[in-house]
């Protein structure tokens, strides 16, 4: 099955380099119904299932990540439908693999139709969250795609490579895992904003390390978020590697972020350089931050899940301190 729908060649040539809304039938594939999602989650490992809640301000971060304990997958879509919760299957193809097809024969499209665009590494994470769920002001590390399956959001997006709306800092700290992927914002961010109302059939997708935020609307919804590596897209995320250790260890300033040239090539073997030494010295690997688990999955709660013991849920400022750098 061809799950592109009436792609243009424009479409297919700004990949990667602006952002772009288009068509697609994954929604038509019966492969995201209920029942198929609560089999997912009841067959997904638990290591590689997020689950997080929200407030209700979006200019107000209040993110957090709970537990499934033991909750069924029938249970979850209950407290998904009711509640207000957020659930990320991570690596949905490695653990499943006709939903590894689906992914493959995506980017296997975009690759046959779009002769510069290489997806190297691909992977896929199925977001299911609940009506009015947020997800807040940030940026994905690698480039992504949001593929729209069910429900309706709307998302926005703002301006790329740009220090104002995401810094060089906090891309290098996401990069270090010493923060999430959630960025500062601030509410004049609005002024450059594209907004969009995503429905079924459509996805997006925009420049590497755009920042953007979703509201769902009134209903629950369900994406296939993909990522892909290649080339370009490493050496990107090395070059903000390298300028961070060239800043620490040399004290140099203003450094570029291009991922094009001889200079980028250079700071891409500095950085594995870099990492390698440091593994060695302390056989540590740089890991992604993740936030501390404040809450359990629970349907029968009005919100879909209950805090642990000695949690308040509306202490936010370790998160804060973190956004801010302090
Ligand atoms: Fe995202």
């Amino acid at each position: 099955m061809q799950y592109l729908q009436g792609w243009t060649k424009p479409e297919f040539d700004v990949l990667e380099e602006a952002v772009l809304v288009a068509k697609h039938r994954l929604h038509e594939t019966g492969m995201f119904t209920d029942d198929a999602l609560a089999e997912l989650i009841d067959r997904h490992p638990d290591d590689y299932l997020t689950i997080a809640a929200m407030g209700n301000d979006e200019n107000k971060f209040e993110w957090m990540t709970g537990k499934r304990d033991g909750a069924s997958g029938k249970e979850m879509i209950q407290a998904l439908r009711t509640g207000k919760i957020w659930v990320n299957l991570i690596c949905l193809a490695r653990y499943h693999p006709e939903y590894a097809k689906i992914l493959n024969s995506l980017y296997d499209e975009l690759e046959k139709n779009a002769p510069r665009f290489q997806a190297k590494y691909r992977s896929a994470n199925l977001l299911i969250s609940s009506p009015n769920a947020i997800v807040y002001y940030h940026i994905d590390l690698p480039v992504n795609m949001l593929w729209h399956i069910r429900g309706e959001k709307r998302v926005w997006v703002y301006p790329h490579f740009d220090n104002r709306f995401a810094s060089q800092r906090n891309i290098e700290r996401a990069i270090l895992g010493e923060m999430s992927e959630d960025m500062p914002y601030q509410k004049w961010f609005e002024d450059y904003a594209l907004e969009f109302h995503v429905k079924p059939g459509q996805m997006m997708t925009w420049p590497q390390h755009s920042p953007h935020r979703v509201t769902n609307l009134d209903t629950m919804c369900v994406s296939l978020s993909t990522e892909h590596r290649n080339q370009r897209a490493k050496r990107r995320v090395n070059v903000h590697l390298a300028n961070h250790y060239l800043k620490k260890h040399f004290g140099l300033k203003d450094l570029s972020i291009r991922p094009q040239g001889w200079n980028a090539c250079a700071k891409e073997a500095y950085a594995r350089a870099v990492q390698v030494v440091n593994k060695l010295l302390t056989a540590k690997k740089m890991e992604p931050y993740s936030y501390r688990k404040r809450f359990v999955v629970d349907p029968n709660a009005e919100l879909g899940y209950r805090m642990l013991d000695g949690e308040d849920a509306t202490d936010f400022k370790q998160e804060e301190a973190i956004l801010a750098n302090v």
